[in-house]
């Protein structure tokens, strides 16, 4: 089915298309609205330019999706805490929030369905944002891997960036730096959650993987030592070059991406420089 309301242009072989001819500021009419979901089923992550979008208009793009997702250890912004703003001053330094393969808010029990990003301020140059398709990552594995994931589950927590020892002086790796965002560190994220390690979409029907490396520590009802080789494996293998793109930001510039088949990875490489943007998080349902 082609598109008559949107233009859509693919940006690589994987996934993601830039999405041309719609203002996100303006409530969207209901055969837009429909041309506009069926993109995002189709190619994973859409991406605009040239937005201008104040943080209530976001809000509402992001409604017209489904119920919006509070984050549970970043605070929202002070009048729109559906809001997490995220930014990177210059004299940060450590990790940056997002800097490691992840599908977003995967320690909760119903993970985010999407999420859309908005650059209001960005480096001269770095800061992209890599992502990976997890429908490919699925059905390049072997049949014989296929079959030994079927019905393996896999544990998440918050534990690396939001855990307590990131305040008792043991800082994880991943615990995020920054000076601008507010972050609550709490005992409740080292709490385990279970999800298939295959998951199936529900709206495509098709087969996902559902690993990732901020998140994922073993499988159920093994030890982290015997989990370790194979999630490892997965791990890696879900962000295989051939399965990703990237997205260079502009001001203005909106990314929205279906978490449900795709990790994504915001790099680090922009030391001194300043980035700051908006993400609105759409709640999703359990994972089965
Ligand atoms: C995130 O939502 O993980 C952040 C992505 C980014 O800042 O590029």
């Amino acid at each position: 089915m082609g598109y008559s309301h949107i233009e859509v242009l693919p940006v690589s072989g994987a996934l993601g298309a830039e999405i041309q001819g719609l203002n996100l500021a303006r409530p969207l009419g209901d055969d837009t609205f429909e041309e506009l979901h069926r993109a995002l089923l189709d190619y994973l992550v859409v991406f605009f330019r040239g937005q201008d979008m104040t943080p209530r208009q976001q809000i509402a793009l992001g409604k017209r999706f489904g119920e919006l997702d509070i984050h549970p250890y970043v605070a929202g912004m002070p009048d729109c805490p559906e809001i997490i703003h995220v930014i990177r001053e210059p004299e940060d330094t450590g990790f940056n929030f997002g800097g490691d393969w992840h599908s977003d808010v995967t320690f909760q029990e119903r993970p985010a369905l999407g999420s859309i990003l908005y650059a209001e301020e960005v480096p001269a140059y770095g800061g992209d944002t890599l992502f990976a398709n997890q429908y490919l990552a699925y059905e390049t594995l072997s049949d014989g891997m296929k079959s030994l994931l079927e019905g393996l589950e896999a544990l998440h927590s918050a534990s690396r960036p939001y855990g307590l020892h990131n305040t008792r002086g043991d800082r994880h790796e991943y615990a995020v730096n920054t000076h601008s965002m507010k972050v609550r560190y709490s005992e409740d994220a080292e709490r385990m959650v279970a999800h298939p390690v295959v998951r199936t979409h529900p709206e495509t029907g098709r087969k996902a993987l559902y690993v990732n490396s901020a998140f994922t520590h073993r499988f159920q009802d093994m030890t982290k030592a015997e989990s370790e080789p194979l999630l490892k494996f997965l791990i890696q293998h879900a962000a295989r070059m051939e399965f990703t793109c990237r997205f260079r930001w502009e001001v203005g510039s909106v990314a929205f991406w279906d978490n449900r088949c795709v990790q994504h990875y915001a790099l680090n490489d922009y030391a001194g420089q300043r980035r700051a943007m908006r993400r609105v998080t759409i709640a999703g349902d359990r994972p089965c």
